[in-house]
């Protein structure tokens, strides 16, 4: 099928009032599972590759399995980079054919922030490629990106305006109190600051750290102007359930194939959830 372009998947979304789900992914089974849920709903989709999954199995494979993945969907696919912090990162990325990236200058001051951000923008854009950017710090763990609780900051209403206009940046990750990882207690959200910026700030709003927010939440963000909604953890969990009841319960498999298989079911049933939860079942 015809694919579409970041900036068309986040604008039908922005319009419709749903979000597309994004979901990070670290091996071929991780893809499969989320392909297949994607199909079953008839939803747009987004696999995103953070940095350290790069570092993991090499840009080459990780990326090949995603195209791959991409190309024999028949819904629309989406190969994003999720976290990369150096202009090099970007660089790279693009050179191999995603189709966005987001550039996490968070940690700058604000105008390091901008500065880096305009600078992959006039990369990326020329090529194709669409650039979404974070401000406020999200807390939590994301692999090789820690960001203590005192470290973390909600987003500025009016930092975010500036930044949109300085940058030229497609879409906006907010903070807005959630945090990467598994939440200690139950997260609570500031929808008031999200509206607040939902109202000022033109381009499609991204939530980190979706995963263990109350569904209750996710759909009151999603109405409130969130339309890309990032989840990683909630697939490592089943992943990792699945992998190790699979395994105890058949102690002499060697099999890979046999032990990671299972996983991919337990997986997409999870996705099919967030799918259906984000309101995108069906906007393929
Ligand atoms: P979780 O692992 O908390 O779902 O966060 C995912 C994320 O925001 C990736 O950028």
């Amino acid at each position: 099928m015809k694919n579409k372009s970041m900036q068309q998947l986040l604008a039908e979304a922005q319009k419709g009032g749903y979000a597309v789900g994004a979901f990070n992914i670290h091996t071929m089974e991780v893809a499969q599972a989320i392909i297949a849920a994607a199909e079953a709903e008839r939803a747009p989709v987004i696999l995103q590759i953070n940095q350290g999954t790069i570092q993991y199995a090499g840009i080459e494979y990780i990326t090949a399995i995603a195209k791959t993945a991409q190309s024999l969907a028949s819904v629309p696919v989406i190969v994003h980079l999720d976290h990369g912090t150096s202009y090099e990162m970007m660089a790279a990325c693009i050179r191999h054919g995603f189709d966005s990236i987001m550039i996490d200058a968070s940690k700058l001051p604000l105008a390091e922030n901008i500065a880096l951000v305009r600078k992959v923008v006039e990369l990326a854009h020329p090529a194709g490629v669409a650039v979404e950017a974070e401000l406020g710090k999200v807390g939590g763990v994301e692999d090789d990106i820690v960001v203590s609780e005192e470290e973390a900051g909600l987003t500025d209403p009016d930092e975010a305006v500036q930044f949109v206009q300085e940058t030229g940046v497609d879409s906006l990750a907010v903070a807005i109190g959630t945090a990467h990882g598994v939440y200690k207690g139950v997260p609570r959200l500031d929808f008031e600051r999200l509206e607040e910026i939902r109202k000022r700030v033109p381009i499609p709003l991204v939530l980190h750290g979706a995963s263990g927010v109350p569904d209750e939440a996710v759909r009151e963000a999603v109405a409130r102007g969130i339309c890309k909604v990032n989840i990683s953890t909630e697939l490592k969990q089943p992943f990792a359930a699945t992998l190790r009841k699979t395994a105890v319960e058949n102690l002499d498999e060697i099999d890979p194939r046999k032990l990671l298989g299972p996983t991919k079911e337990a997986m997409s049933e999870v996705v099919r959830a967030k799918i259906r939860l984000c309101g995108c079942a069906g906007k393929a």
